[in-house]
């Protein structure tokens, strides 16, 4: 490649680096907040049935009013509003960001948190600024106010409950954040499924928060699908820059089909809850780790006695795949775990108890 085509891209591109996704070919996977169980046989077979529908000569339903209707009756708001549905919620970060883009806009979060909010706002070329939480992983409304006084962000992200740290803000913190913001709190309830709590109700009350939600961590991280919730005015807004028929056939028929039968995937969000409770009480067990309780499908893990990246190989080297969190600010020492299976979260413990042992 010559120096003279690569000189025409974008020079921040220089600075960036690919999403990478590790290889997890024979390991047990509990590195990316999947569900550990798939469809059961005989609702596999419904599900087929429900495929062959799919009329793959034909573009899909450019804006699926049926699929969003039975997302609102099953997860709201119920009182209004208008959803926009994205190939993933990474997608609809990504086109949040593409509409405030304008120069000297900027974005806050907080760290740590979920990376991809200051991802995709490098690639867009938009600051992000971030407010450290503090030492409990909580928020620090002070500074977060004094934040958005000082930077008037047009985004603010919040995931509830946050990645990596798995736990909820207090309702106090974001209603004063609302209250002073002049931009957009986008609350981000991706592990909304294995959470106590919800801010569905905040969000009617308040026509400058959005509420992000996706298929993916409750078992259909395979297709691809997440969506936005707010005030109808200003996701029209944001429809105008999503590009036509972002949401394929399969994925739309199959999310239909998994709304039709919503009761198989909260039973699955249940059993989980329950594998967290016990994975959490065994983690207690085992000297010298710390773990942190959890509202999310992934345990936050402080190693105590060792080092997080000596541990983490070692997991690796005993084919067990978790996320070595501990290079990012505010997590030195932290690996984080997906709940798995009663066995995976088996194969784990023992696993750790190896390593640290070792
Ligand atoms: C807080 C949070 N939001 C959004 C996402 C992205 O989800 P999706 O698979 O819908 O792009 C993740 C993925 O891990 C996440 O942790």
């Amino acid at each position: 490649m010559s120096n003279n085509v690569l000189s025409r891209l974008r020079p921040e591109l220089n600075k960036l680096q690919a999403y990478a996704v590790p290889d997890a070919t024979g390991l047990v996977k509990l590195d990316a907040m999947e569900n550990p169980f798939t469809l059961p046989v005989d609702m596999r077979s419904k599900w087929l049935d429900h495929m062959s529908h799919a009329q793959v000569n034909r573009y899909p339903e450019p804006n699926p009013e049926n699929l969003k209707q039975k997302l609102k009756d099953q997860f709201g708001p119920h009182d209004g509003g208008d959803l926009l549905l994205g190939n993933g919620s990474d997608e609809l970060i990504q086109l949040l960001v593409l509409a405030i883009a304008k120069p000297g806009a900027c974005i806050l979060t907080v760290s740590p948190s979920f990376s991809m909010y200051q991802m995709i706002a490098e690639m867009i070329g938009v600051d992000c600024h971030i407010v450290p939480l503090d030492e409990s992983y909580q928020l620090d409304l002070a500074a977060m106010l004094a934040a958005i006084g000082k930077y008037d962000p047009a985004l603010i992200f919040l995931a509830y409950p946050n990645n990596p740290t798995g736990n909820l803000w207090s309702k106090n913190d974001i209603h004063k954040i609302l209250n002073k913001s002049q931009g957009i709190v986008v609350v981000d309830e991706a592990y909304g499924p294995f959470a106590g709590d919800s801010l569905t109700d905040v969000l009617v009350k308040n026509s400058n928060m959005l509420l992000l939600r996706t298929a993916s961590k409750l078992g259909l991280a395979a297709i691809r699908f997440g969506w936005l919730a707010g005030d109808a005015k200003l996701i029209a807004e944001f429809n105008k820059i999503r590009l036509p028929y972002n949401i394929n056939q399969l994925t739309q028929l199959t999310m239909e089909f998994a709304l039709d039968n919503y009761a198989l995937f909260a039973e699955q969000a249940e059993t989980i809850r329950s594998l967290r409770g016990s994975l959490f009480g065994h983690l207690s067990a085992i000297e010298g780790v710390k773990p942190y309780p959890s509202e999310a499908n992934f345990i936050l893990i402080k190693m105590l006695s060792r080092d997080a990246g000596e541990v983490f190989d070692n997991l690796l080297e005993q084919k067990v795949l978790i996320k070595n969190v501990s290079k990012q600010a505010g997590l030195g020492q932290c690996l984080r775990v997906t709940v798995g299976s009663k066995e995976e979260n088996k194969i784990f413990c023992d696993a750790l108890n190896g390593a640290l042992n070792s």
